[in-house]
């Protein structure tokens, strides 16, 4: 079973002509709920890909909370591991989405800051049929540093998307098997920008002298992604495409890398294949609605693309 650590939040999304600057106010439009949050979404993107999945988070016992669970377990994920906290409210994101598509988020945690290293070392049990671990920053430090350490003592693979990008020390990021940063992420890992494939290739030196054991990912957006691992080191370009809405396209990406990894595929036939999932994800709206299956990046005229 592949095994997700992570948020469940509901999107409260608006669409602007362009972000407010501070103490401005501009016209929104479009207004939706709908269902995400980085652990969450990750799941469902594992889910559409076809693999067994199980989530392991928190939620209030709210309307968001019940409606958030149902729709993962909808699409096949396992659920019996989401805690239910009578006293919290679910996590909800504010998000606005600009006229390129691009986003801008605030997270109120609500229940997923409840989640406990103890909690974490329940759900766990003993990994023997935990396939690998997926985590992200959306839950506590201390939940996620426990689920690492478990991960790597039991020698089950542990991917790290470090969003958002909160300290750990190197320490822990090296007991990882892949880190995965966007540019973000990756420019306050390193404290240098990180805008291009140039900076990424900087970036990732800068970062394999402190972290000699994971594999490192930084995405670039539409650019595609900078890849150092010891099988393949460079940079693999992106689609260029109509973007409509970012939200989740990251999560689609890790979810499809993952997921082809563990099924063997090679780290360039994962991350292209994973390209085609964000790049498919971003001409659709919303987090896990615009997230694809299988089915669908396999038809994509595209494939042949990705196909090594
Ligand atoms: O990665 C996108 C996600 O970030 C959104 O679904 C939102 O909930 C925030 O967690």
């Amino acid at each position: 079973m592949f095994t997700v650590i992570g948020s469940v939040n509901m999107d409260l999304t608006l669409e602007v002509g362009r972000f407010p600057q501070p103490g401005e106010t501009v016209p929104g439009r479009n207004f939706r709920s709908a269902h995400g949050g980085k652990g969450a979404n990750q799941a469902y993107a594992v889910a559409k890909m076809g693999l067994p999945v199980a989530m392991i988070g928190a939620v209030g016992a709210d309307t968001f909370g019940g409606e958030m669970v149902a729709g993962l377990a909808e699409v096949g994920v396992d659920t019996s591991r989401i805690l239910r906290r009578e006293t919290e409210a679910s996590g909800t994101a504010l998000i606005t989405v600009d006229g390129a598509g691009q986003n801008q988020i605030v997270v109120a945690a609500g229940a997923n800051e409840t989640l406990t290293p103890a909690d974490i070392e329940a759900a766990l049990g003993d990994l023997r049929d935990c396939r690998a671990l997926l985590l992200q920053l959306e839950v506590p430090l201390d939940a996620v540093r426990k689920a690492i350490e478990l991960g790597h003592a039991a020698g089950v693979p542990v991917f790290l998307n470090t969003a958002p990008c909160l300290p750990l020390p190197d320490v822990v990021l090296n007991r990882c098997t892949w880190i995965i940063a966007n540019e973000q992420e990756a420019a306050m890992l390193v404290r240098q920008t990180v805008t291009s494939p140039a900076e990424a290739a900087f970036a990732a030196t800068a970062l394999r002298q402190r972290l000699p054991h994971p594999g490192l990912v930084i995405t670039l957006g539409a650019g595609g992604a900078w890849i150092d691992c010891p099988s393949f080191t460079g940079h693999l370009p992106g689609f260029q495409v109509d973007t409509v809405d970012t939200v989740g396209a990251g999560d689609a990406w890790i979810g499809a890398f993952a997921t082809e990894l563990l099924e063997g595929k090679s780290v360039i036939a994962a991350a292209r294949f994973a390209h085609l999932a964000a790049a498919i994800a971003v001409t659709r709206r919303g987090a896990q609605t615009s997230i694809p299956d299988r089915a669908e990046v396999e038809a994509d005229p595209r494939v042949a693309a990705v196909s090594e």
